[in-house]
């Protein structure tokens, strides 16, 4: 002990007499001493039951079973691994809350070699009393004060100075810089600060002060500063032990024990704030009526019961309510107190520590506790300024790869008045599409004029090819409804790019199969034929393929009447005739299907493995077609829209990219930032960069990425559903063979997002033209109209639908536009189209 002279009394003085009246006078003082000084003596047996206790609380709280009044909380740190040795740089460390009334500012250097180590400078500033009490604002300011006073004297310039603060209380962290302060404890009662997320208050006083430019990039708790900073021993640190002015623990726990993570693998640093630790029936025991004196007394009553035996902050107070109570009972000090000795706080946790017997019975203790565990202890040699330090240095690491994500993503990120300017475009190039001027939208007449009547009636079958599958179909058109039975055929790669004949003869083999397991052989039924490519039409049943697009490229085909090409076949393979009445886009298809149900679908739009749009324009606009009264269904085949550079602005170095590896460069760049078939691969190609520019996958490439079309759109619909845990995005992407951490699964999710929600936007501001358009044409003051929607992208996609929706809400603001999901596929409308050219057929003969 120090002095006991400092608290105003003097051994022996005065006359030994009981100074409170009805007590008794000791009889024997060392007695009394021992007596009281029993109550702080703590058994194996009761320590096994807080140990068994406090356990129990952990597994509780990982679990997240909290009680109403948490025992400890287990609260996740951002800290996922122990240091690599690598990290390097200079950092500043602010040191608040760890020991006493005191905040402390480091200049720490790594210098990422192993063992080589450079002193940290440091400097301590008292915080007075009302600023622990005060304002939260004022703490903070003079926070940043302090910071200014001691980079002042250093040769730093004030540019990207980097910091990690130290703040040793009990937080919810959401993120390495963001926590949100539980409550104070240990002395600190600020106000506005509970419910705050400390580093923000920190960046603002810090600009509030104005001197220096400096970066907060971590948050720890000093818990962990002092496992992270801690030399390793025999193995790697993997507990944080802080007993200073409160206690505290720190340590590396299994990410799967962990519920609120929801990870499976890997480990996350967890402080346990044990502080408040207060099981009644495992503490209870153990308890003095000194420590419920004390507590009764704190600034914080009922809470942190256990830091109140065991922190600083409380052993000398405890050590003065013992004092007082012996005095009080006569046996020191002659039976009196001082002024000095009854007042709270008097007796500092120097006047009574013996840290290195407090290190041996801790050493002693565990043993007894945990004989299986081979404990060493290290003393961390500068109060935990080099951990923060590195949890800094990855914080920043970290904060780099996200500001290159960020700007790798923005051009992805439309503006309102970006898309309303592909609207307007889109509207431009429509009106000269369908003036038969240059335009990169060919507006291409389909001879459909009019959607089912209903009284159409008799079996048909129908090819539907261009999608992700090729089906042959039997469609019976009744007056109970239509019935289909289809089959699904592949289309091999090598035909889809091969020879058209070999193309045409496998679709005629399909036919023949078909009909035969339908029993259908020999028959010549009507047949309508979906055809998911670019055809200039002169009739129902003509149609030149203009170009492939998407993944096909038979050769000898453009140019060709496809019609013909399929009847040719027939004839090669000395199959049945059959009755080809109409060729159908599957935009078309798509809408008439939708339009047998509702009358109000004029629009037939495909999102899939390509992107289209058709619709019901005034016959008089359309130049290339005789005729100025009715309608007729154009396939706009938008997906060439920007074929000519109008949506360069908008193009990214990886659409670019794209766009040069596909079959067909410099086509279709609007379907290329849009459809299945590419979005994949737009994905990969920033992966790839991210890649390079180390922000992904630790900066290794790896052969899987390399690898073309390994993201199929419906990896992407999967990555980004809602209900999925990023564990399991991780999943999805390590069974493409990308092995990934979490952080690069988040960054991966980003990616796709940013993607998809492009894709969306720009989909949505298409359609907003084309209603628009029909507004206009029927000079509507509003347009209620249906659009009939197929494709995998569309429908497998989580949020998709509604982005399309809302952007068209945005931009066409007087067009009321429902999306009805086709549900039958194209090959229906196209029976359809077939059935009504049929009825019209009859009807002339008649
Ligand atoms: C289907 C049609 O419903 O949608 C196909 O029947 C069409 O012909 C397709 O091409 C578009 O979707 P995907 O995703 O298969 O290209
Ligand atoms: C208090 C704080 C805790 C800190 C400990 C040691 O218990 O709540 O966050 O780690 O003191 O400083
Ligand atoms: C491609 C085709 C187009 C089709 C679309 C959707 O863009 O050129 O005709 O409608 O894909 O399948």
């Amino acid at each position: 002990m120090d002095s006991i002279g400092s608290l105003g009394l003097q051994q022996g003085e005065g006359a030994p007499s009981c100074p409170q009246e009805g007590l008794p006078c000791p009889s024997n003082s060392s007695e009394m001493v021992q007596e009281c000084l029993q109550q702080f003596k703590v058994t194996g047996a009761q320590l096994r039951q807080i140990q068994t206790s406090l356990l129990g609380s952990m597994e509780q709280a990982l679990r997240g079973q909290v009680g109403p009044a948490p025992a400890v909380r287990m609260l996740p740190t951002y800290v996922g691994s122990t240091p690599h040795g690598t990290e390097k740089g200079d950092f500043v460390v602010l040191e608040l809350g760890a020991t006493g009334a005191s905040l402390r500012v480091l200049w720490v250097t790594l210098t990422g070699i192993e063992g080589h180590k450079v002193e940290p400078r440091s400097q301590e500033f008292v915080i007075p009393q009302e600023v622990m009490l005060g304002p939260g604002q004022q703490l903070f300011d003079f926070a940043a004060r302090c910071l200014s006073e001691f980079l002042d004297v250093l040769p730093v310039d004030n540019q990207g100075l980097q910091l990690g603060f130290s703040f040793s209380f009990p937080c919810h962290q959401t993120g390495l810089d963001k926590s949100t302060l539980i409550s104070w404890t240990k002395g600190f009662k600020c106000s506005d600060v509970e419910g705050q997320d400390v580093v923000q208050l920190l960046r603002d006083a810090i600009q509030r002060q104005g001197a220096y430019s400096i970066d907060v990039v971590a948050v720890v708790n000093d818990t962990v500063g002092t496992m992270m900073g801690c030399e390793p021993g025999v193995g790697p640190c993997e507990v944080g032990l802080v007993v200073d002015t409160g206690t505290n623990a720190c340590y590396m726990e299994e990410a799967r024990h962990v519920a609120v993570l929801d990870e499976d693998r890997g480990r996350v640093c967890i402080s346990i704030e044990w502080g408040s630790f207060s099981d009644e029936g495992a503490l209870g025991p153990v308890q003095t009526i000194f420590d419920h004196t004390l507590d009764h007394e704190s600034l914080n009553p009922g809470a942190q019961r256990f830091e109140k035996m065991i922190g600083g902050l409380y052993l000398g107070e405890l050590v003065r309510l013992v004092l007082v109570h012996l005095a009080q009972r006569g046996v020191l000090f002659g039976g009196h107190t001082s002024p000095v000795l009854r007042s709270q706080g008097s007796i500092l946790l120097e006047h009574v520590a013996e840290m290195e017997e407090f290190l041996s019975v801790l050493r002693e203790t565990v043993m007894l506790l945990a004989p299986n565990c081979d404990v060493s202890f290290i003393p961390s040699v500068d109060g935990g300024g080099r951990g923060v330090a590195m949890v800094t240095a990855v914080a920043a690491r970290l904060a780099a790869h996200r500001r290159l994500l960020e700007e790798t993503l923005a051009p992805f990120r439309l503006t309102r008045e970006q898309l309303a300017e592909v609207q307007a475009q889109m509207r431009e190039a429509m009106a000269k599409g369908l003036q038969g001027e240059a335009s990169s939208l060919r507006m291409l007449p389909t001879y459909v004029r009019a959607t089912p009547d209903g009284s159409e009636r008799g079996d048909f079958l129908a090819l539907d090819l261009g999608g992700t599958n090729f089906r042959v179909l039997l469609v019976r058109v009744t007056t109970g409804g239509v019935q289909i039975s289809s089959q699904i055929y592949s289309i091999p790669e090598c035909v889809a790019q091969g020879s058209g004949q070999q193309l045409f003869d496998h679709i005629v083999d399909c036919i023949v199969d078909f009909q035969q397991k339908q029993g259908l052989s020999g028959q010549s039924l009507p047949l309508g034929f979906t055809f998911s490519f670019p055809c200039r039409q002169m009739g129902l049943d003509q149609g030149i393929l203009l170009n492939w697009t998407k993944g096909f490229n038979a050769s000898d085909c453009e140019g060709q009447d496809v019609v013909c090409l399929l009847r040719e076949a027939i004839r090669r393979r000395q199959a049945v005739e059959l009755n080809v009445v109409a060729i159908v886009n599957d935009t078309v298809g798509t809408m008439m299907s939708c339009g047998y149900e509702d009358p109000h679908c004029e629009v037939g739009l495909i999102v899939g493995t390509g992107t289209n749009v058709c619709y019901m324009e005034e016959l008089r606009n359309v130049a290339s077609v005789d005729g100025d009264s009715g309608q007729m269904c154009i396939n706009t085949e938008w997906g060439a829209f920007g074929d000519d550079g109008s949506l360069s602005m908008l193009s990214t170095r990886f659409d670019a990219s794209v766009d040069q590896a596909s079959i067909n460069p410099g086509k279709q760049r609007f379907e290329k930032m849009i459809s299945g078939m590419y979005l994949g691969e737009i994905v990969r190609h920033i992966l790839l960069h991210l890649t390079s520019l180390g922000v992904l996958f630790r900066g290794q490439q790896t052969q899987r990425l390399q690898t073309r079309d390994i993201f199929k759109t419906k990896f992407l619909s999967e990555i980004e559903s809602d209900s999925l845990a990023l564990r399991q995005v991780r999943a999805i992407l390590e069974d493409l063979g990308l092995p990934l951490t979490s952080d690069d699964a988040l960054m991966v999710l980003e990616v796709c997002q940013a993607v998809s929600q492009r894709a969306a936007q720009l989909c949505g501001a298409g359609v907003a033209a084309v209603v628009e358009k029909i507004r206009e044409n029927r000079g509507l003051e509003e347009l209620t109209i249906s659009v009939g929607v197929d494709g995998t992208l569309y429908k497998l996609h989580p949020h998709f639908s509604s982005l399309v929706a809302a952007t068209v809400r945005e931009l066409a603001p007087r067009c009321v536009v429902t999306f009805l999901q086709s549900e039958d596929g194209s090959g229906k409308g196209a029976a359809l189209v077939t059935a009504v050219a049929c009825r019209l057929a009859q009807r002339t003969r008649i």
